[in-house]
């Protein structure tokens, strides 16, 4: 039964499975590095990340020496840059001990490092038997047995845990892993899956019961909330423009952005004259919205001629425009400085 299951899974992806570049390799750096980058994006996007990382840090090494600016500013545009700071930590670690770790228990304890990257880790690199489970996982388990569990609750993780670990392929683990999450991205897709011609169709038990678009169950939908942005262009007059590096506490720590105010509703022009007296402000972009996993951007900019504000905001530098992608930003924001330059 279970040989079944994984058989299916192997012949498909012998087939259609994706020729990736960290697939052609068995360096445990190229294939953290790759995992890490597939948490935070899909692969036709992670696919010029990884390119970028491996040719400018070809070892863990070189990320290691790097600077923290300059591994934030390849990975922008990622989102969560806690996970690049991890990234860069975990590389020292890894350069301190003189090797990659080679077992599960010393890879889990890289910065950053969870049972999913552990487990994808210790199968693709080292071959050991680790069954994977993220979304992709989750979702064919879920469909093919017809699990109603919710997967966000502690009995649908220990659920589809032991039903993942008994349904690993322990002689071919690697090829068993990335089968199963190639059959997730490809063929059982959150929206819209092709079960017409999915080799598994005759025994999933979520299409036998009309159920699939309805598996896998979550508990809780996430309320996204909305959030007011309003960021200031100040720009001398040889051409520098006023950026400020974010202190630590929260998801964009450590990257530049213009000087920001947060309020819970927008500021209009009438706000903006009452906050910043006598010094005459244009609005540059409005109304553009970004979307993070649970929050909702709202931002706005606004030109303003105060060099005095300017002195008041902490960790601020003037940098010559054209420097600009020098430093790493948040995506909304090249979003909003890309608009004005136009
Ligand atoms: N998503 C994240 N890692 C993956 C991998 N190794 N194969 C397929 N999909 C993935």
């Amino acid at each position: 039964m279970n040989d079944i299951f994984a058989y299916t899974l192997e012949t498909w992806y012998a087939s259609h499975g994706r020729q990736l570049p960290w697939r052609q390799t068995s360096d445990p750096y190229c294939i953290w590095l790759s995992e890490v980058i597939l948490q935070q994006t899909q692969v036709a996007q992670g696919l010029a990340y990884y390119n970028r990382f491996v040719s400018r840090f070809p070892d863990a090494q070189s990320l290691a020496d790097a600077s923290e600016d300059e591994v934030m500013l390849l990975w922008q545009g990622l989102g969560y840059y806690s996970r690049a700071r991890n990234l860069h930590a975990a590389a020292k670690q890894i350069a301190q001990a003189g090797a990659f770790p080679d077992d599960y228990d010393s890879i889990r304890r890289l910065k950053g490092v969870g049972d999913y990257t552990a487990a994808a880790i210790a199968s693709i690199a080292f071959g050991l038997p680790y069954a994977v489970l993220d979304g992709n996982v989750y979702r064919v388990l879920a469909r093919y047995f017809g699990l109603q569990t919710p997967i966000d609750t502690s009995a649908g993780h220990k659920e589809f845990r032991l039903l993942a670990d008994e349904l690993l392929d322990r002689r071919r683990p690697a090829l068993y892993n990335q089968a199963i999450m190639d059959f997730g991205a490809l063929q059982c897709t959150p929206r819209s899956p092709r079960c017409q011609d999915c080799p598994l169709a005759d025994s999933c038990q979520a299409l036998a019961a009309n159920l699939v678009d309805s598996l896998p169950r979550k508990s809780r939908r996430q309320r996204v909330i909305d959030r007011y942005f309003t960021y200031l262009y100040i720009s001398s007059p040889d051409g520098r423009l006023f950026i400020q590096r974010r202190g630590a506490g929260d998801i964009w720590q450590g990257l530049y952005q213009l000087p920001l105010i947060e309020t819970p509703s927008p500021l209009s022009l009438q706000d903006m004259a009452l906050r910043f007296p006598g010094c005459d402000a244009e609005l540059l972009v409005d109304g553009l919205t970004h979307q993070l996993t649970h929050q909702l951007l709202h931002a706005q900019c606004y030109a303003i001629r105060s060099s005095s504000y300017a002195e008041t905001v902490p960790d601020g530098l003037w940098v010559p425009l054209q420097n600009l992608q020098d430093y790493a930003m948040p995506q909304l924001l090249v979003r909003i400085i890309r608009k004005i330059s136009r």
